[in-house]
């Protein structure tokens, strides 16, 4: 048994990073045989992508998978802890296993992801939940096979949380939602320690793959056929900086996009680490796709400091002209905290005309939520609940409002579409353009999976309609 431990995972002692090679243990291959699995994921594509490697072990193990959780022999929730309402959602489905456990006895329930790595979450399933079978974090994933066996050898709550982060584990089995889109870590965990984050807590120390590493995964995705990567770190701008030689994103950028892959995505940037080498290379290269998701969590100078941001206002705004003017036809969205403890209505008023300056083409906008184990838990926080939501309808107002403003302009445009699937209730196709919008349009199923031009006919808040360009 291992349990979490916040003062072990905020030390950022260890500096070097070993590989390890995922190796498949046939003495496992026959636990899942003839049983179903659901695994509900919560949070973050860095999850989503963890989901898929569960998958993938869980497929190695014989079990199949099922798209609805009741009819499920093993379920696992990979959870996230950015925010309180998260951690509600996860224990909600929780009660809903528990009641399904009660007319299926032998149903196995795990829990894994951001939530198992905090302390108070554990505590709360050996007091409260201790029919949860197992429980493992974010350090051990590759460990699943080992951990599942265990619980059902035990036949009690089995626990396995590391919180020094481990090795990069490579060669990972992966079962990909898309076959045309995929994920790819290109960085592990953060050390920037915003302070009201819990991921440095929870994801532990930044560790980067190498870029051999990395493209030998892009060059298979090709040869399977895949149009589109997405780069995936808490901050890809950090990336290498924990080598001991120089190589950054920068130049990682430059490599991928030499493989000749046709979409190549980022996310998520601080801007604090962004270089000017990196939006040059961004500007150079078409496969590069135009949208940054660059989250700026306030407009005032004075909060941006309490969050420990470490960038001001106006070195913001620099970047973002920056980006602007070099960057051909560049999206940019952001996120948004309201109600960081000690944020007054002029703060506020400072984030509001940011975000009528910047006009950003997505944002996502969320309540300050208190975090233990970061420092802004200890904060005093004196705004009152309804004085906060007050300021996020203001503030969903304006964003909002140039969202429609944004893609209203696309009316007549021409943009290119990697076609993900179908729209059920519409009848029509769907996919993403170069500046990650979402386009709906009819045309034969024959597309999917296609890169198609489309003429955008009609705006709104959220997505775009258009029609094959032909
Ligand atoms: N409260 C509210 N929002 C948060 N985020 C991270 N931590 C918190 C918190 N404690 C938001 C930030 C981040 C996004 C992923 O979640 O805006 O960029
Ligand atoms: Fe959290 Fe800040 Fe790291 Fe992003 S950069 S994961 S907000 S600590």
């Amino acid at each position: 048994m291992n349990l979490p431990d916040y003062k072990e995972a905020k030390s950022r002692k260890e500096k070097t990073t070993e590989i390890e090679k995922y190796i498949y243990n046939s003495n496992y291959s026959n636990i899942g045989y003839g049983k179903k699995y659901f695994v509900k994921t919560y949070g973050c594509q860095m999850n989503e992508h963890d989901s898929e490697n569960i998958c993938a072990m869980l497929e190695e193990m014989g079990y199949t998978l099922v798209d609805n959780y009741m009819d499920a022999d093993l379920v696992i929730l990979n959870t996230c802890s950015i925010r309180e309402n998260a951690n509600n959602k996860a224990f909600g489905m929780l009660g809903r296993l528990k009641n399904l456990k009660e007319t299926k006895k032998d149903l196995v329930v795990g829990l894994c992801g951001c939530m198992a790595q905090e302390e108070k979450v554990v505590d709360k399933i050996f007091s409260k939940y201790k029919w949860v079978n197992f429980v493992f974090g974010t350090h051990n994933l590759h460990r699943l096979p080992i951990i599942l066996n265990e619980a059902f050898l035990k036949g009690k709550t089995e626990v396995e949380v590391f919180s020094k982060e481990g090795n990069i584990i490579e060669d990972m089995p992966v079962k990909r939602t898309s076959k045309y889109s995929a994920y790819v870590n290109i960085i592990y965990g953060c050390d920037k320690f915003c302070t009201y984050c819990i991921v440095p807590l929870t994801r532990g120390r930044q560790r980067s793959r190498t870029k051999e590493d990395i493209i030998k995964e892009i060059n298979s995705l090709i040869k399977d056929g895949y149009k589109e990567i997405t780069l995936l770190g808490q901050n890809v701008n950090a990336y290498g900086k924990d080598f001991d030689y120089h190589y950054d994103l920068a130049n990682l950028l430059e490599d991928v996009a030499k493989t000749g892959i046709e979409r190549i995505k980022f996310t998520t940037s601080h801007p604090w680490d962004f270089t000017d080498l990196m939006i040059d290379v961004i500007a150079k290269y078409d496969n590069i796709m135009p949208f940054i998701h660059l989250p700026v969590q306030s407009g005032s100078s004075r909060i941006l400091k309490l969050m420990g941001r470490r960038y001001t206002r106006e070195d913001y705004l620099t970047l973002f002209d920056k980006i602007k003017s070099k960057v051909k036809n560049v999206s940019i969205s952001t996120d948004i905290i309201v109600g960081f403890p000690g944020e007054e209505e002029e703060d506020f008023l400072e984030t509001m005309s940011l975000a009528e300056y910047c006009k950003f083409d997505h944002a996502f906008t969320f309540l300050f939520s208190k975090r233990e184990g970061t420092a802004a838990c200890r904060l005093p926080d004196i705004t009152s609940i309804s004085g906060k939501e007050d300021r996020l309808y203001r503030l969903n107002d304006i964003v909002n409002k140039y969202f429609l403003e944004n893609n209203m302009k696309m009316i007549d445009k021409v943009c290119y579409v990697l076609v993900e699937g179908t729209n059920k209730k519409k009848g029509s196709l769907f996919g993403y353009n170069e500046n990650n919008k979402l386009v709906n349009f009819m045309g034969s199923e024959d597309l999917i999976g296609k890169i198609v031009p489309i003429k955008i006919t009609k705006a709104k808040t959220w997505n775009l309609d258009g029609e094959i360009y032909e």
